[in-house]
């Protein structure tokens, strides 16, 4: 009988967190690894909810707490929504998760049966697919398109919707694309998950970069024109810089989903520490993360400003202007072909060549040889990645460590030689 379950083969993963021991072992040889691999913002918390957190763990805020989330952080999250999407959303229909990724797995296993359809996009957030595969649902992604500034036309959509489809994600602002989508899109994609889903249909609305916008751009949701069938998930990770407080929020259709997820609380993890709660409470509340949030936001342009003009003048890359989040996604496919990573592909084993890609070979000749760590396109959905190259490049990181990766990046290039030296070497190849 074996040891583990045969589900347990069936998960994914985030390899944001999995690189870690890889840029470990650079670091170990002396060299300083440039981090344009991290989804967290690298600003600190902000003082006025860093002192609450304080303040109420001195009040004694330690013990369990209600599963579904403490009341007073359910009202500010339901004030918050019905004041930005103009919806009429009770608390009770708020359910508090220890971060914004947990709905994801539990919202798989809540809603859908073996076999039924998850549309979800790609490149996109790996944990939506990673958990459709585990819980034995069919995957089905919506392939964002470059040319769409990272979107998708309702048609193509249309195209994917069937009887079985129980839940759509959506994700605007995106990770990895920084893809905005624009009103009429959402009007369009509202039009036709009304006209062609199946009316249980659940729209999964990841929210978590809501305030994370540029050029002016103001945060629309999908919620707003389906609120019978949305479900809105946002949290402090991104907004508040404050990816250990591990606070998200789910907002569901009805006050009977909210319950069947404060049992899965129950079950799971009883509840979340108290005293954050309260922190985001003020986090959410307070005038004074408004200008935390905009300094935050506007280092991000700037960044985004500086890459995204460094990228253009690199042989073999092109990349466009991100619209929000933090992150630039820029195509590699002419830098993979002058390395020669899409030929080298063709020389490696079988078991070699279906764990990696030619943009796998990049990210890891990046990291290995030249000490800059990012993520290749497979870390966002594998189904449907082949041919296409593209790395995430998080500009969460400093101006001058962003310049620096700009110049290594643009040395690779050019080393043809070393990345054919690289591959033959074969200790790194995914
Ligand atoms: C699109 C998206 N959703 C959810 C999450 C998870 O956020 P949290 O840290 O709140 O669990 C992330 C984090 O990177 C994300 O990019």
């Amino acid at each position: 009988m074996p040891l583990f379950a045969d589900r347990t083969e069936l998960i994914g993963t985030e390899n944001a967190f999995k690189i870690g021991p890889c840029i470990r072992e650079v670091e170990a040889t002396g060299q300083r690894v440039l981090k344009c691999n991290l989804g967290e913002p690298d600003f600190p918390l902000p003082m006025h909810i860093r002192e609450e957190i304080k303040r109420q763990i001195d009040n004694d805020l330690t013990h369990y707490c209600d599963p579904q989330g403490i009341v007073p952080l359910r009202e500010a999250v339901a004030s918050h929504i019905n004041a930005t999407r103009g919806l009429d959303v009770s608390p009770d229909q708020v359910v508090i998760f220890p971060g914004a990724k947990p709905p994801i797995g539990l919202c798989q296993q809540t809603y859908c049966n073996p076999g039924d359809e998850v549309i979800y996009p790609s490149p996109g957030f790996p944990i939506y697919e990673s958990f459709t595969t585990y819980i034995k649902a069919k995957p089905i992604p919506l392939h964002l398109e470059e040319e769409l500034g990272f979107s998708f036309r309702a048609e193509d959509l249309k195209k994917l919707i069937n009887r079985r489809t129980k839940l759509i994600f959506l994700n605007f602002p995106s990770n990895p694309t920084g893809g905005v989508a624009s009103a009429r899109l959402l009007g369009e994609i509202a039009e036709v998950i009304e006209a062609c889903a199946p009316p249980n249909v659940r729209v999964y609305s990841d929210e978590v970069y809501e305030h994370i916008l540029f050029d002016g751009h103001r945060h629309q949701s999908i919620a707003t024109l389906l609120p019978q069938k949305t479900i809105i998930v946002s949290g402090v990770s991104k907004s508040y810089s404050w990816t250990g407080g591990r606070i998200g929020w789910a907002i569901f259709p009805t006050v009977e989903e909210a319950s069947i997820f404060k049992n899965l609380n129950i079950n799971y993890f009883s509840c979340i520490p108290a005293y954050n709660q309260m922190g985001a409470k003020v986090a959410i509340e307070s005038p004074e993360s408004v200008v935390s949030i905009r300094q935050m936001v506007t280092a991000f342009e700037e960044r985004r400003d500086v890459v995204v003009k460094a990228l253009g003048g690199i042989p073999g890359i092109r990349c466009q202007q991100p619209k929000g989040a933090f992150y630039v996604f820029p195509q590699i496919g002419g830098m993979c072909e002058n390395l020669g990573a899409i030929e080298a592909m063709t020389s490696l084993p079988e078991t070699v060549r279906r764990k990696t890609s030619p943009s796998t070979l990049v990210q890891m000749f990046l990291l290995y040889r030249y000490a800059l760590a990012t993520m290749d396109r497979k870390s966002f959905g594998r189904i449907g990645a082949d041919n296409k190259h593209y790395l995430r490049i998080s500009i969460a990181t400093s101006m001058d460590d962003l310049r620096l990766a700009m110049e290594r990046l643009r040395e690779v290039a050019g080393d043809r030689q070393g990345f054919a030296q690289f591959v033959r070497e074969g200790n790194h190849l995914w």
